[in-house]
């Protein structure tokens, strides 16, 4: 891919991500540039070598990219340290990811274009966000990986070589997205993106709370949108969806990984703090989605779906799902979670709109004031909603305590 990439000039600075927007980890933030280039001639104009540009606007829930305490990583997964780590369950993982089952799964077809070049009109603008802002997502967990599996060698190769493995599933992930991105004749120039991105440190027990978070709603992303595809084919757009069976399976395995990686470290699971940070998290990522996919209605739409209905559904089953690991959970099938989530969609257009006047800047921020006051104190009031007590019954054999 990269020397495909060499290949693409010029190069188009593009704000894909142009709204106050994660996922996978979908849910990263920290305004970027995405240097995106034009791979050949639009199917409905003239060629042009010309770079398109367009502005960057910062934006609080754009994807990101992580990096970490690697030596403290070192430690928690040094086995002479920590006598948690179950090796013959990492073993057996290992062995798992080792099998490669969607070794065959990625490979394209002339579909792909035929059905890029019929989307057409703001639709089309729609579709490329959705592959750019999966494919950056995806990257970033292949960047992470990558390096937890390169650090990580010498302490614990087990655990080292699959980090290494879901490095190689997120490269194909983003990968493939890129390849949809070409059907529409654009491309993520990920080398770049690589260097000119800034990263967000997270220490490694947040590490494991977000990214785990960000498997498992990728994964009930993934099978949601592919059962409903499945159910109403007449939506099936762009062939991109119908790989979505077998791709989050890979997910799924990636967000137990990381579940095993906390039955190892259960000083991250079993105190008040944990708890607390544990909802923190669930909190974050639930209204990042929803605030993000309200944004962009028209995608969802555009593939039948309802776009609250589709993200209440993906949010109660990844709770239900975190709720086997995490000490505590939202309650997130209380019908006031919904109610201050829709508040914050409000409270977020009010935002948005603030930013597309002619007002100068010092007005807008003055403007911004009491609606960000107000977005702060709808969260607060979901975070302090009475949370689940929940957790693992492999856990709470561990601390038998636990058991109820
Ligand atoms: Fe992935
Ligand atoms: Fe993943």
């Amino acid at each position: 891919m990269a020397a495909e990439m060499a290949l693409l000039k010029p190069i188009t600075k593009f704000n894909t991500f142009n709204t106050t927007t994660t996922s996978r980890l979908s849910n990263r933030r920290l305004p970027f540039t995405v240097r995106m280039s034009a791979t050949t001639t639009p199917p409905t104009s003239k060629p042009t070598k010309k770079a398109q540009k367009q502005g960057i606007k910062e934006s609080l829930l754009t994807p990101r990219f992580y990096t970490t305490d690697f030596d403290e990583m070192e430690t928690l997964f040094n086995t002479e340290i920590n006598k948690n780590l179950n090796e013959a369950e990492f073993e057996a993982l290992l062995q798992e990811f080792k099998t490669d089952y969607n070794q065959t799964h990625f490979v394209r077809n002339k579909e792909f274009k035929e059905a890029a070049d019929k989307i057409q009109g703001p639709l089309r603008q729609i579709f490329v966000e959705f592959l750019e802002r999966s494919c950056t997502a995806e990257f970033s967990g292949f960047l992470l990986y990558k390096e937890l599996g390169r650090r990580l060698k010498k302490t614990n190769p087990v655990v080292a070589e699959i980090f290494s493995l879901m490095s190689r599933d997120e490269a194909r992930h983003a990968g493939f997205l890129n390849k949809g991105l070409s059907d529409f004749n654009l491309a993520l120039d990920l080398g770049f993106l690589t260097k000119a991105r800034k990263y967000t440190f997270f220490k490694p027990k947040f590490i494991f709370y977000a990214t785990y978070l960000s498997e498992k709603i990728g994964y009930w992303r993934y099978i949601t949108i592919y059962r409903h595809l499945k159910a109403n084919p007449e939506y099936t757009c762009y062939p991109i969806f119908k790989y979505f069976e077998n791709w989050c399976q890979d997910e799924n395995r990636h967000g137990d990984f990381f579940s095993a990686l906390m039955k190892a470290q259960p000083q991250f699971l079993n105190d008040w703090k944990a708890k607390l940070w544990s909802r923190f998290f669930c909190l974050s990522v639930y209204v990042t989605m929803y605030l993000n996919d309200c944004q962009r209605t028209d995608f969802y739409e555009g593939i039948g779906l309802n776009t609250k209905e589709f993200d209440m559904h993906v949010i109660i089953e990844t709770n239900r799902t975190t709720a086997r690991i995490f000490p505590a959970v939202l309650d997130v099938e209380n019908p006031e979670f919904k109610r201050k989530l829709d508040r914050m969609v409000e409270i977020n257009q009010k935002i948005l709109a603030v930013g597309e006047t002619d007002d100068i800047p010092l007005v807008k921020n003055f403007k911004r004031i009491p609606l960000i006051a107000a977005l702060a104190s709808e969260l607060l009031a979901a975070y302090l909603m009475k949370p689940i007590e929940s957790g693992s019954v492999d856990f709470a054999e561990f601390e038998p305590q636990l058991v109820y």
